[in-house]
């Protein structure tokens, strides 16, 4: 199994709890929690839980990019990182338990030049893997169409790619192509130029992008509705199974982990979105930032392989 996830844009992910948000007041927080974070990191940390294995490519900037290292490297994930000056962002998110609501405060990520971003690259095709994940947002200073040279890189070096952002991003790196897309309702009606696409046009738009050779594979993922996978073979809706939800972040790049775990693992591509969506959905049982515990994971897959079919959407 040899995966790659590419962050351009990792941080620290610090959290914490209050009883209520007060202005002009101190507020006593609980104690810190820190996490690392950001899309190819998250996947990487989801391939672990899972049983597998991948590298995680990132830039590493000063005492946060080493904390964040150590984070991983204590998770058991391999780490190639570009050593840099300036600090990796930190996030903060705190949980207003009086409520249970949660507030994130994002900050803007470390400012990396061109030549930075080519040197991860370089290293990505150092690593010669037979899958390539890159996901998340880009950090300032990179070109909007950055990723569209990531998906070159992919097809240069024979990695199947699979590509998780949004916006300008996703768009640049889809007129490159790629093995495999997942884009939510939002992501799939930007690209094919719409406002918001309603269910039943899901597959049209899916079988559009896949028609003008953006990738082989689309999984559009539609929250507490499953996912619906789509390629030249046709189309299947996979439901999600109901679960109690708690916190719905992480849920993207859960999925995306255990669709490349399976992959890797030479599973069919019905069986890779199942495990997506058990991932996906196994994510949401838990509070904050925390993605999943593999045992919710193997117990929804068991549901949705033996009770998915009743709950096919049949709008498709
Ligand atoms: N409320 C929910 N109940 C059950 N499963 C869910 C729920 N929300 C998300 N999921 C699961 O997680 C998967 C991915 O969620 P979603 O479609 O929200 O992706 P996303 O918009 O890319 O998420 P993110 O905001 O993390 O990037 C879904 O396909 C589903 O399996
Ligand atoms: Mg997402």
């Amino acid at each position: 199994m040899n995966i790659v996830t590419l962050t351009l844009n990792p941080a620290l992910d610090k959290s914490s709890g209050i009883h209520r948000l007060v202005p002009e007041q101190k507020m006593r927080c609980s104690e810190v929690h820190t996490d690392a974070g950001g899309g190819g990191i998250n996947v990487s940390k989801g391939i672990r839980k899972l049983g597998g294995n991948s590298t995680a490519v990132f830039p590493s900037g000063g005492n946060n990019g080493l904390v964040l290292e150590k984070l991983l490297q204590d998770a058991g994930i391999v780490v190639e990182t570009l050593r840099l000056e300036n600090e990796t962002r930190e996030n903060f998110s705190v949980t207003e338990t009086s409520t249970n609501l949660q507030y994130r405060f994002n900050m803007p990520g470390m400012e990396m030049t061109t030549e930075m971003a080519d040197a991860c690259l370089d290293m990505v095709a150092r690593l010669n893997p037979e899958y390539l994940v890159a996901s998340g947002s880009l950090p300032p200073g990179l070109p909007v169409d950055y990723y569209e040279k990531i998906a070159a890189l992919a097809h240069r070096i024979g990695a199947r790619c699979i590509i998780d952002t949004s916006g300008e991003p996703l768009r640049a790196a889809a007129d490159e192509g790629m093995y495999l897309l997942k884009p939510n309702l939002a992501e799939l009606s930007a690209l094919v130029g719409e406002e918001k696409l309603s269910i039943d046009q899901v597959d049209d738009a899916a079988l559009e992008i896949i028609g003008k050779g953006m990738c082989e594979v689309v999984v559009v993922s539609l929250g507490p509705q499953g996912a619906l996978l789509v390629s030249r073979d046709g189309f299947e809706h996979i439901p999600a199974p109901t679960v109690p939800k708690k916190s719905t972040v992480g849920a993207g790049d859960s999925m995306v982990s255990g669709m490349v775990w399976s992959l890797a693992n030479g599973k069919s591509l019905r069986e890779v979105v199942q495990t997506g969506v058990a991932c996906g959905s196994a994510a949401t049982m838990n509070p904050g930032t925390e993605l999943f515990h593999a045992e919710d994971v193997f117990r929804l897959l068991h549901w949705i392989q033996t009770y998915g079919e009743r709950y096919r959407i049949k709008d498709f």
